[in-house]
């Protein structure tokens, strides 16, 4: 199914196993788990025939002394690193390692950091024992970066530096599940980082970040050069064999919070879901027996015992999606107890108002979280809303009536004391004239809106608030923060308000233009946060070099260009319900799928040219599924399906539309 030339091709991926992989160019994960340097950055000092050792183990470069090289990957890669020798001058010559996402922290001394202070320790490798292969202990894991110093304090001849990729480490790394493809590349380049940041941030359980430094080093301690502090990444976060954490370098534990925009892109794109559940898991055997509450993170950051209002619900939206995607029925009841308990500890804070007071500033690290805000309670009235849906598969119809009552409640309260018509935005909370970025995306997301036009109303305001580098989010302190994981929320806002337009273009600006393509970022995998005016400075680290550069919190893009613009969306678990209403914006052209348990679900779409009309259109579901069709201001049918029907669409829609692949006819 596709009008040009690849018709073959796409073919073959919908009636056979998947053999190869569509649009596999745009994959970014490595086709061998060795793999070497791609470009020589920079040479300090003398350093003979540094480029012998890219692409390849076969080189022979010779560091005279002291002296360096700086190899470049071209993107964030990450894993055990190993240096082969042939020869050194003395039995006491060291290569030292130092490692870092951003050119901005390329340093012969220390690699970036992942402490609140201070630079991370290089790894020595003794390489003047004699020849052979140095291997960095794999505590030693780095877990991103795109720049690799090797720094020589000896005359040392070398052959070969290898790096063992060990993000990932069940995944065949390039056998996508899911594909997109449109007519503007910076979109196309954005799905697939995002999908690789979420492969980054997928570990090996045993090799999280030990953080020895918790609790005992604090942001106002001065630690300077030759200073510099120890790392290692060796702590047990998880049972299973790979779980997904926030970041590859930083912090490589499981947050719930990043788990909610790095699911769903996982979904579409590698549809590794056992890693999810094994980080879900490990989440939910920190709950509370007694209370029902849920950590704010993972092991080893859940022994400060931080109680946060949102993270916890979190957690309990990682269990909806999780069976959306699976329909794995067994393990939905088997953590039902732990939803209803988990949701139980939030219903518990909701007072008079109707609406939830926090008591715990603990969330996304930004400020003034408390009392009745807006986020926190759009995220409750969301979790509600996904845990009846879930009451309803398991049959659970006692607790209907007392749920509902409560999301009743949250929503006109919510637009009783938080709503401003003016500005057309709520505020954080009934004290404060701010009106926060997460809340108000988190408002059209979850549906606390009234009514389209209030929704329309926020993404207008949201949209006004726009600078060179993306949207702001003024509840996070100062100075003015872009957070992509909120502005990933923000994204689905502008969607669900009918403003596909504007969605394509914040995901142009703030994650192609900005987020790719500026030459101190990774041009592969997505940055945690930075400030309004483009400096790579987090507002709330106080550390620059600590900023991570791949983080799957910021892999929105992907599943929402999936999801909406190729407009293939889950009604039920699996897809067995669907509907599909593709809108294309400014776009000309979509192809795009991916899978689950019932088969495969794919879409494509032509438009007679740009903000013009659809002009071919086919999509394919599998069978035994129905679902409904919207495709407004079409006049056509639709044809084919598993049986050589003809569907009429009536005022651009259709409903029980069976499984199958379906063609538009206009006219
Ligand atoms: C090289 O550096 C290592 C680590 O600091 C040190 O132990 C060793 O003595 C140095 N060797 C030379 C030849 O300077
Ligand atoms: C090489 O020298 C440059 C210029 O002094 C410095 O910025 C860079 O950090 C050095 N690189 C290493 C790996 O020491
Ligand atoms: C890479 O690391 C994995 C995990 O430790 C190990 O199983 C594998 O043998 C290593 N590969 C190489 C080439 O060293
Ligand atoms: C992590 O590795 C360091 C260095 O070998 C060691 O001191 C520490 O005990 C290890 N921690 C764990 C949890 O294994
Ligand atoms: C569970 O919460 C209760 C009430 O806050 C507290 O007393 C108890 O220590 C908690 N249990 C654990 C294992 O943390
Ligand atoms: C939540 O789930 C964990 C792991 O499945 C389990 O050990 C724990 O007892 C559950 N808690 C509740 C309240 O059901
Ligand atoms: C209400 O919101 C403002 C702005 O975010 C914040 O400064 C204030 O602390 C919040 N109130 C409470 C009780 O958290
Ligand atoms: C929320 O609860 C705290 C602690 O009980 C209380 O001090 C505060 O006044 C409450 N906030 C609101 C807005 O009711
Ligand atoms: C819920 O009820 C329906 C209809 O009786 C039944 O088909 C289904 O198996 C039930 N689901 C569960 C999880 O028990
Ligand atoms: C919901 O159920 C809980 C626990 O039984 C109860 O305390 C609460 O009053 C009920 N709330 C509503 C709104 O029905
Ligand atoms: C709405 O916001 C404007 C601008 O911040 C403010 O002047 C006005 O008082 C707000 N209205 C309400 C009802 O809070
Ligand atoms: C959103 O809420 C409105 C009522 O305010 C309701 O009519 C509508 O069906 C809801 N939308 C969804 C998708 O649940």
């Amino acid at each position: 199914m596709r009008f040009t030339k690849r018709s073959i091709a796409a073919s073959a991926l919908f009636f056979l196993p998947v053999q190869s992989v569509l649009y596999e160019e745009y994959i970014l994960a490595p086709a061998s788990r060795t793999i070497y340097p791609s470009v020589v950055h920079q040479v300090n000092g003398t350093v003979s025939n540094a480029k012998s050792l890219l692409g390849g183990p076969n080189g022979s470069a010779t560091f005279q002394g002291n002296s360096s090289v700086t190899f470049d990957f071209t993107k964030n890669v990450g894993g055990v690193v190993s240096v082969t020798v042939t020869s050194s001058s003395t039995a006491d010559a060291f290569i030292g390692l130092t490692y870092t996402e951003s050119s901005l922290w390329i340093n012969g001394q220390a690699s970036d950091a992942t402490a609140e202070v201070g630079l991370d320790e290089v790894v020595w490798l003794p390489v003047g024992q004699g020849p052979g292969t140095y291997t960095v202990a794999r505590y030693h894991d780095r877990g991103a970066f795109r720049y690799l110093s090797l720094v020589s304090n000896a005359t040392t001849e070398v052959t070969a530096v290898s790096t063992n990729f060990t993000a990932a480490p069940v995944q065949d790394l390039r056998a996508y599940r899911g594909f997109f493809h449109c007519d503007d590349e910076a979109l196309n380049r954005v799905w697939y980082a995002g999908a690789y940041t979420n492969q980054i941030c997928n570990i090996d359980p045993n090799y999280g970040n030990a953080l020895v430094h918790l609790g005992n080093m604090s942001s106002s301690e001065n630690i300077s050069l030759p200073e510099t502090v120890t790392w290692y990444n060796n702590a047990t976060i998880a049972n299973g064999s790979s779980v997904i954490t926030d970041g590859g370098k930083r912090d490589r534990e499981i947050w719930p919070g990043d788990m909610s925009v790095a699911v769903p892109s996982i979904f579409v794109s590698t549809n590794d879901l056992d890693s999810v559940k094994n980080s879900l898991n490990s989440l939910l055997s920190l709950q509370n027996a007694t209370t029902g509450m849920l950590p704010y993170a993972g092991i080893p950051f859940s022994d400060l015992g931080v109680v946060s209002f949102t993270y916890h619900l979190y957690s309990l939206i990682g269990i909806s999606y999780y069976y959306q995607y699976t329909g794995d029925v067994a393990y939905l009841q088997s953590v039902w107890p732990n939803f209803t308990k988990g949701l139980g500890w939030s219903l518990g804070f909701i007072d008079s108002t109707g609406l939830m007071n926090v008591t715990s500033s603990a969330d996304w690290l930004r400020v003034g979280m408390g009392g009745h805000n807006i986020e926190a309670n759009a995220i409750l009235y969301y979790t509600i809303n996904q845990g009846l849906d879930l009451a309803a598969v398991l049959n659970e119809t006692y607790i209907v009536a007392n749920w509902t009552t409560y999301a009743t409640n949250i929503k006109s309260a919510a637009n009783a004391l938080l709503w401003n018509a003016t500005t057309g935005l709520y505020h954080d909370n009934e004290t404060t004239l701010l009106s926060p970025q997460d809340g108000n995306a988190w408002a059209i997301k979850s549906n606390l809106t009234l009514d389209s036009a209030q929704s329309a109303a926020i993404s207008s305001a949201l949209q006004a608030r726009w600078g060179q580098y993306g949207a702001p989010a003024p509840e996070a302190g100062s100075p003015l923060t872009v957070s992509p994981f909120i502005s990933s929320f923000e994204l689905e806002g502008h969607f669900l308000a009918s403003a596909p337009q504007a969605a394509l273009d914040l995901i142009r600006v703030q994650w192609a233009d900005f987020m790719l393509d500026d030459p101190r970022m990774t041009n592969s995998t997505f940055i945690e946060g930075y400030s309004f005016d483009g400096s790579l400075h987090y507002a709330p680290y106080t550390n620059d070099p600590r900023v991570s550069h791949a983080h799957g919190w910021s892999s929105g893009p992907t599943s929402l260009l999936s999801f909406y613009v190729a407009g293939l969306h889950l009604e039920s678990a699996e897809g067995a319900t669907w509907r599909f209403a593709p809108v294309l914006g400014d776009l000309t052209y979509v192809h795009a799928g991916f899978q689950t348990g019932l088969g495969s679900f794919e879409s494509e779409v032509q438009m007679t040219g740009v903000n013009g009309s659809i002009s071919a259109l086919s999509f394919s579901t599998p069978a035994g599924t129905t679902g409904r069709v919207s495709l407004p201001g079409i006049v056509g049918s639709l044809q084919g399906g598993l049986g050589g029907y003809n569907v009429v669409l009536v005022d651009g829609a259709a409903e029980n539309v069976s499984g199958g692949t379906w063609t538009l006819v206009l006219g």
